[in-house]
């Protein structure tokens, strides 16, 4: 077995206890398709939350039927979107986004994975406009490329991906295997997609995220931005998790380094309040300044 073989196996062990309703064949990805009724629940709450930016924000009605492919560029215009389409929570919508995070809670918990998360990270609500405008492929081009989160500074084992609203088939997150790589590819210092990228001498392609499908991927597992011909926008929902009984990458002395890379034990992180976390609790108008 050479380097890398050995090293794809060990990673593969962190999910060996998750339970056998997911699909381990790939071993550093494992997903479970979830009934469409299960994720119904947090779905709506999505929409609530981003019914209630609208509404707060532009100060007027908007009618709820189809609304976010009507209201895509007043969407995409909101103070609390940052150029790689996260939704953050806002000081003036943080019921609906608590209530985000509570829907994904009981989600996690249905699906018999919560169980093996022994530390989280607050979700992230993304949001993908099928056709880049040349200002937003600029911010998003890093995403294009294939890469691993342990590039851009990350220590937490694995990340959720869930695909939910809108165009999932053509716009969505696809996902390799590194076949051939180096001790530096999956190292902790920092690195450019570029750089990682040029460690790796093969890649082989896993599949992409599909609607209703939890996709629970190793820092190990490139991914990148899957966007073809005529798509259009989607919605999904992604988050950093520690799996259980894995000691590898120990996260903890990072944890006080960025708020943002921050991650709660399972039972804290199933009370977490967005009121408390600085980065959700912000107004429109201080936001509003940031990313235009
Ligand atoms: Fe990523």
């Amino acid at each position: 077995m050479n380097f890398s073989e050995k090293k794809l196996n060990q990673r593969s062990k962190i999910y060996k206890k998750i339970s056998p309703t997911f699909d381990k064949k790939h071993g550093i990805i494992v997903s479970k398709k979830i009934n469409t009724k299960d994720t119904k629940p947090l779905i709506k709450s999505i929409e609530n939350f981003l019914h209630d930016s609208l509404t707060k924000y532009y100060k007027k009605k908007f009618i709820k039927k189809n609304f976010i492919q009507k209201h895509i560029n007043e969407i995409l215009g909101l103070p609390n979107v940052t150029p790689g389409g996260q939704l953050r929570g806002t000081r003036e919508t943080m019921k609906t986004y608590n209530n985000v995070h509570k829907n994904f809670d009981t989600l996690l918990k249905k699906i018999d994975l919560y169980n093996n998360l022994e530390r989280l990270a607050w979700f992230s609500v993304r949001i993908k406009k099928g056709i880049d405008s040349k200002e937003y492929k600029k911010h998003t081009y890093a995403t294009s490329k294939k890469h691993s989160d342990m590039w851009a500074g990350e220590r937490n084992h694995a990340k959720i991906v869930l695909m939910l609203i809108g165009d999932t088939k053509k716009n969505t997150v696809s996902f390799y295997k590194p076949l051939k790589f180096t001790k530096k590819t999956f190292n902790f210092g920092k690195k450019s997609f570029d750089e990682g990228l040029q460690t790796i001498k093969q890649t082989q392609y896993l599949g992409k995220a599909n609607k209703n499908e939890i996709c629970l991927f190793d820092q190990y597992c490139l991914h990148q931005t899957y966007l073809a011909k005529g798509a259009k926008t989607r919605i999904s929902i992604d988050m950093r998790v520690d799996i259980k009984g894995s000691r590898l990458n120990d996260n903890r002395p990072s944890v006080k380094e960025d708020e943002r890379m921050v991650l709660y034990s399972a039972k804290r992180w199933s009370k977490l309040n967005y009121k408390n976390i600085k980065y959700h609790n912000k107004s429109f108008r201080e936001l509003s300044k940031l990313y235009k």
